[in-house]
Formats: C-alpha cells, sequence, structure tokens
C-alpha cells in the first residue's frame, strides 16, 4: 500500500517530462502502473437480442466463431467470439422465465457452452459431456430459477477452455428479479460490466503464450476490460454499480481506487450480500465476480487500478479504467437494506476434497467416465477444500454456497454472501456450506474444479451426480457404462420443497 501511494506521487510529478521527453520508465521504485498516452472508450458488451415464442419460451441465439479484432488500438488481432470477433453478448434472464439457447459452433474446433452459476439440469449446463461438433447447433432449455446476480458463459471443453477462453469466448449472463433493492440498474449507464483479462501479444499482434504451459499457464502483462486496452468511462451518474468478473486464465486481482475511496459491495458471485459492505479493496479469482456500488462528485476523475499481491499470479500493478464524472450527475441512492438469510449446516455430511500440484483433487485427475460423488437431491452438506502446494480456488457448479471459514476463521463480511467459487489460498483450508438443487439425472454428472483454466484443462476437477434421495448406493459410479443415448430425456426435476431424507 506505501509502495503503491508513493508511486502515485511520483508520477504526478513526472508528468510534465514525460510530456516533453516521451514515456520513460519510471525509476527505482519498480515498474509503473501500465498506461499507454490514447485512452479508449471502455467498450460493454450489447445486450443479447431474444424472441419470446407462442408458450413464452425465450430463445436467444448464440454463434461462436472466429474474428480479428483491435484489442491494441492500431493492431489487429485473430480472436473468437460469440456473435461478433471477441467476447459475447451480454445475455439477461428474468427470474420464474424458460429460456432456450441455441448455440452454433462455426469453429473448426470442438467446443461446448457452460452457464458458470446457473442452476439447472446438468445436461443443460454445458460441461464437457455436452460436445458441440463444428458446425453443429445445441439447444439446452431451462427455467430460471435463482436470485438475481452476475453469472457467466464459457467453453467447458477438456483441454481447450483455457486456450478458447483466451481467444475470447466469454460472455456474461445476468439474472434479474423484480423485488430486489434499489441500485443502480441502467445496463451501460450507471450499471457497468467488466470483465477482466490479461493477455499477453506477440509483436505481430497475435495473442502470444501457451495456456497449458507452466505451473498457471498464462499470464499476460496487459489487462484488457471488456477487450478494451487502457480504458476510460464517462459517467452521469453520482453513483455505479460495476459488475466485475475475472474472466482470466490465471490471474488474480486486488481491485481498488487509486485514492483508496470506500465503496459498497452489494453481491457475490451468487446473489446480493445480506447487507452492502463498505471496503476499499476486493479480490477476484479467476471466474469470480463481485457487484460494487461506487460513487464520484461531479467533474472527477478517479481510476480504478489493480494492485500486485503475495501469489504467484497477482503480481504487477495495473491501471484498469479511468472514470470521468460529468460535470453534474444525476442523484442516486445509497445502496441500503438488511436481510438475513440463515445459514443451516446442523447434520450437514461432510466431504473433503485436496488439491495438489497442478492437476490433482484427491489424488486423480480427472475422468469423464467416473462419477466421485453422489448427492442427494436438496441436499446441505459441507464441502471442505484443502489446498497444497500452489494457488488455486474451486468451483462448484449448479450450486451456490456459503463460505463458513478459511482456516477456521469466518470469512470477512463482504465476503459472506452466495459464492459458486472461491480463493483457496496454500496451505489453506476453506470449508463451505453448499445447498444443492433438485434436478436429478444420476448419468449426467455436474463438475468441481479449480478455475485457473490450466489446473482445469489438466484435470483438477472432478464430477458429481445428483440424484433421488435414497438412491445414491444404486448410482453406477462409472458413466461409460451408464450413460444412454445422447438424446435421452433430461432427468426428472425433483419437486422444490420435498424433505430431503438426510435432515
Ligand atoms: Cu466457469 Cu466449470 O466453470
Ligand atoms: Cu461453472
Ligand atoms: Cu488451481
Amino acid at each position: 500500500m506505501e509502495r503503491v501511494r508513493r508511486r502515485n506521487v511520483l508520477m504526478l510529478a513526472a508528468l510534465p517530462v514525460l510530456a516533453a521527453s516521451g514515456p520513460a520508465s519510471a525509476s527505482d521504485q519498480g515498474p509503473a502502473p501500465r498506461r499507454s498516452t490514447v485512452r479508449n472508450r471502455l467498450r460493454v458488451p450489447p445486450l443479447a437480442g431474444s424472441t419470446t415464442d407462442a408458450d413464452g419460451v425465450r430463445r436467444f441465439e448464440l454463434t461462436m466463431r472466429r474474428g480479428r479484432s483491435e484489442l491494441l488500438p492500431g493492431t489487429w488481432t485473430e480472436t473468437l467470439g460469440f456473435n461478433g470477433p471477441h467476447l459475447g453478448p451480454t445475455i439477461r434472464l428474468r427470474r420464474g422465465e424458460t429460456v432456450q439457447m441455441a448455440v452454433t459452433n462455426q469453429l473448426d474446433e470442438v467446443s461446448t457452452v457452460h452457464w458458470h452459476g446457473i442452476r439447472l439440469p446438468a445436461r443443460m449446463d454445458g460441461g464437457p459431456h455436452q460436445p458441440i461438433e463444428p458446425g453443429a447447433t445445441w439447444t439446452p432449455r431451462w427455467t430460471v430459477d435463482q436470485p438475481a446476480a452476475t453469472f457467466w458463459y464459457h467453453p467447458h471443453w477438456q483441454g481447450s477452455t483455457a486456450s478458447q477462453v483466451y481467444r475470447g469466448l466469454a460472455g456474461l449472463l445476468l439474472v434479474d428479479e423484480p423485488d430486489g433493492p434499489e441500485l443502480p440498474g441502467t445496463y451501460g449507464v450507471d450499471d457497468i460490466p467488466l470483465i477482466l483479462q490479461d493477455k499477453r501479444f506477440a509483436p505481430d499482434g497475435s495473442l502470444a503464450g501457451d495456456p497449458l504451459r507452466g505451473t498457471y499457464g498464462i499470464l499476460g502483462d496487459r489487462v484488457l476490460v471488456n477487450g478494451t486496452h487502457d480504458p476510460y468511462l464517462e459517467v452521469t451518474t453520482e453513483r455505479v454499480r460495476f459488475r466485475l468478473l475475472n474472466g482470466s486464465n490465471a490471474r488474480v486481482y486486488h481491485v481498488r481506487f487509486a485514492d483508496r475511496r470506500g465503496f459498497h459491495v452489494v453481491a457475490n458471485d451468487a446473489g446480493l450480500l445480506d447487507t452492502p459492505v463498505e471496503v476499499d479493496e476486493i479480490s477476484l479469482t479467476p471466474a469470480e465476480r463481485v457487484e460494487i456500488v461506487a460513487r464520484f462528485t461531479p467533474g472527477e476523475t478517479a481510476t480504478l487500478r489493480s494492485v500486485g499481491g503475495a501469489t504467484d499470479i497477482d503480481q504487477g500493478d495495473f491501471d484498469l479504467l479511468q472514470i470521468v464524472a460529468g460535470t453534474r450527475l444525476a442523484a442516486s441512492p445509497p445502496p441500503d437494506w438488511t436481510s438475513r438469510t440463515p445459514v443451516t449446516t446442523l447434520g450437514a455430511r461432510v466431504r473433503r476434497f485436496r488439491l495438489d500440484g497442478h492437476d490433482t483433487i484427491n489424488g486423480r485427475r480427472m475422468d469423464l467416465s467416473r462419477i466421485d460423488e453422489v448427492v442427494p437431491a436438496g441436499a446441505r452438506e459441507i464441502w471442505e477444500v484443502e489446498n497444497g502446494d500452489h494457488t488455486h480456488n474451486f468451483h462448484i457448479h449448479g450450486v451456490s454456497f456459503r463460505v463458513l471459514d478459511v482456516d477456521g476463521a469466518p470469512p470477512p463480511a463482504h465476503l459472506a454472501g452466495p459464492k459458486d467459487t472461491v480463493h483457496v489460498p496454500k496451505r489453506v483450508t476453506v470449508r463451505l456450506a453448499v445447498r444443492f438443487g433438485h434436478h436429478t439425472d444420476p448419468t449426467a454428472p455436474y463438475m468441481y474444479h479449480c478455475h485457473i483454466l490450466r489446473h482445469e484443462d489438466s484435470g483438477m476437477m472432478g464430477q458429481f451426480v445428483v440424484v433421488e434421495p435414497g438412491t445414491e448406493e444404486q448410482v453406477s459410479r462409472c458413466l461409460a457404462a451408464a450413460t444412454g443415448p445422447a438424446d435421452a430425456p433430461s432427468g426428472r426435476s425433483h419437486s422444490d420443497g420435498t424433505p430431503s431424507p438426510s435432515y
């Protein structure tokens, strides 16, 4: 913290000199935050269009394709995107509606599309069991049944996820619900998505680096926000909600304002906090999201920055976004609510997972034909995740959870909301209170894994099925033997509210 402050002073003092002599690399204080002379207007992903059937089902179309993008001004980069050359449109869903996606693969490689954080039947989940061959279209359908939050979608084909996400396949998926608290909510105006992704460019503008090399794969030396290099954003309201997604392969961000102003964390990955919590810095490991509300004064310029930390994958300081406030700002109310969501763990079954090296959980690498865990529908369980020697995180498909404790200590208030991905630092044990869903299917698994894509692709992943309570013992642990035809009907839905016998 001291380091950064001193550097700010230096940079201010050095400005006239820089203007006269061109960019000079600053001093013996280490590298200055990356900045270029030209700032670019922040790109905001467009909202996805949809059509509504006579039966009320809303349909979206996503096409995975190749393209060329001007990621660095003046340079063209081969990229991948949904419905465009890079990244994807923001899909907005309303709680309670039924939606159908038509995902077409126009790439020359197999892919899948996973709806990260969404509660849906496993066959609709878009994991490695739902490949989309080149030229094919996949049409999952589900009824949106979860609290409002910021989710995302990305490929999940074993061994290709890191490369496909790195080249640009990722988009946001927002769930809205009618009766939430009042928060800034005009998309692109005072509700701004920020997809953070680090990249490394070769001199010819192509994306450099091998996402499956080394302990962590790719660590870029530039951070793009929504695919924008060195962005600025003009704001017109007193308060702005930012929805941050760490869409990077491995990099961890520690995000704060350069002037260390406080801001409110209003939501974690999977929903609102019990009450907004004021902090001056938040950290995000890959796939984590956070929603914050920040306040600006008329005419000011503020800088959102990521500062380096102490792990292997969070080194370096990066200016993420310059925020330029208009001279008159529309008033907006401060975030303010209180609710209590009790976390029940009484009698919960405990399962233990140990992350080792860069490719195993409980000593085993991912095997698509092996069911690692069988969970009764609707169960509340404690998942205890212990980490060995490298930096990892842990994500569970189709659920949300609360962090119970980190090495025995409760999490800070701004991390106590609903989550689906959690940082598990080196040699630390994290306990999660997990609430499982009601979509049962003994032959279609969900995944849990480290979301550092190099690790995920290398096999630091396992599979679980959710089954009718009482049938756990009858479930085959070997998927190859149990798999029906690919177009078999998706599993029955266990009716909500059916008590699970173990509780
Ligand atoms: Cu972002 Cu297995 O998921
Ligand atoms: Cu996921
Ligand atoms: Cu990992």
